[in-house]
């Protein structure tokens, strides 16, 4: 994400060179279904947004169970933390049991939503209702954080196409201004949680970052695809963290485990620190 930092070229007709843009990277905590209490949710938000005010160049996203997000929104007062959710419906209102809208969202003052995330994938969520949620969200003014990633990864290269279509299907009927507003979250299922021994290889990550981009230079252009905010999740935590985003070349971190605990979620972001 683009730096506040702004330019003062041309003021003077002497030549000065531009000031350097600090990269403002991203730590996104997707706390799925935790904590297990309104008072643990109401303490773990305060711990991560005092760490999180201690970095103003990192950009924290919280992204709460919606039945906390009430509380975290209220909480929520500093322009470096953006609060967000972790699912969103397509249609404003409707006989959706059990649904929150896009819309809704919005109107409680949520700025972004992760969304087909490979938790919900395998319950049956479709590329096609990522994409269908995805413009939802985007009309509504927040921000998708859209996932994607595949099942393993195979010697031949065959996930390559699984994942691009899959990428390809959640983008579906989205414009390049939208992929300008949009985080694509890169999570290979294989390295989420209890079922990676450790993170994937920064380099694979790179790899992998850079055929999301192609597959967006193809659909659109060259600029949005070098452009596209490209995120990283599965298992990243303080030790590989900084690694994750130098190395892999991504604009941050989607982080579940990490993100659960304020000890862990301090020292994350006190390595991301080590960037700036
Ligand atoms: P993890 O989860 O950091 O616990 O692997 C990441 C995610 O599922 O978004």
């Amino acid at each position: 994400m683009a730096s506040k930092t702004s330019s003062r070229a041309g003021h003077t007709k002497q030549k000065r060179s531009a000031p350097q843009q600090q990269k403002q990277y991203v730590v996104a905590a997707n706390w799925k279904m935790h904590p297990a209490t309104r008072e643990k949710a109401k303490q773990l938000f305060a711990d991560s947004k005092a760490e999180a005010k201690k970095h103003p160049h990192i950009h924290t996203m919280l992204c709460p169970p919606a039945i906390y997000l009430p509380e975290a929104l209220k909480q929520s007062r500093s322009q470096h933390i953006t609060v967000g959710a972790q699912d969103a419906h397509w249609e404003k209102v409707g006989s959706h049991t059990g649904q929150v809208s896009a819309a809704q969202l919005a109107d409680l003052g949520a700025e972004c939503v992760i969304l087909g995330h490979s938790e919900r994938r395998a319950q049956g969520e479709t590329s096609e209702a990522v994409a269908k949620k995805a413009k939802a969200v985007l009309s509504a003014r927040m921000t998708p954080i859209i996932c994607v990633g595949e099942d393993d990864r195979d010697e031949d290269g065959d996930y390559v196409n699984a994942l691009r279509d899959e990428l390809r299907k959640s983008i579906e009927g989205l414009e390049k201004k939208h992929i300008k507003r949009s985080y694509i979250a890169y999570e290979p299922r294989w390295k989420i949680g209890e079922r990676a021994e450790e993170p994937l290889a920064p380099e694979q990550l790179h790899t992998t970052s850079l055929i999301l981009k192609k597959e967006l230079a193809e659909r659109y252009d060259v600029k949005t695809g070098e452009l596209a905010r490209v995120l990283y999740g599965g298992s990243a935590g303080p030790d590989n963290a900084a690694e994750l985003i130098s190395e892999g070349q991504v604009d941050g971190l989607l982080v579940g485990s990490a993100s659960l605990q304020a000890k862990s979620f301090r020292e994350l972001l006190n390595a991301v620190a080590t960037l700036q």
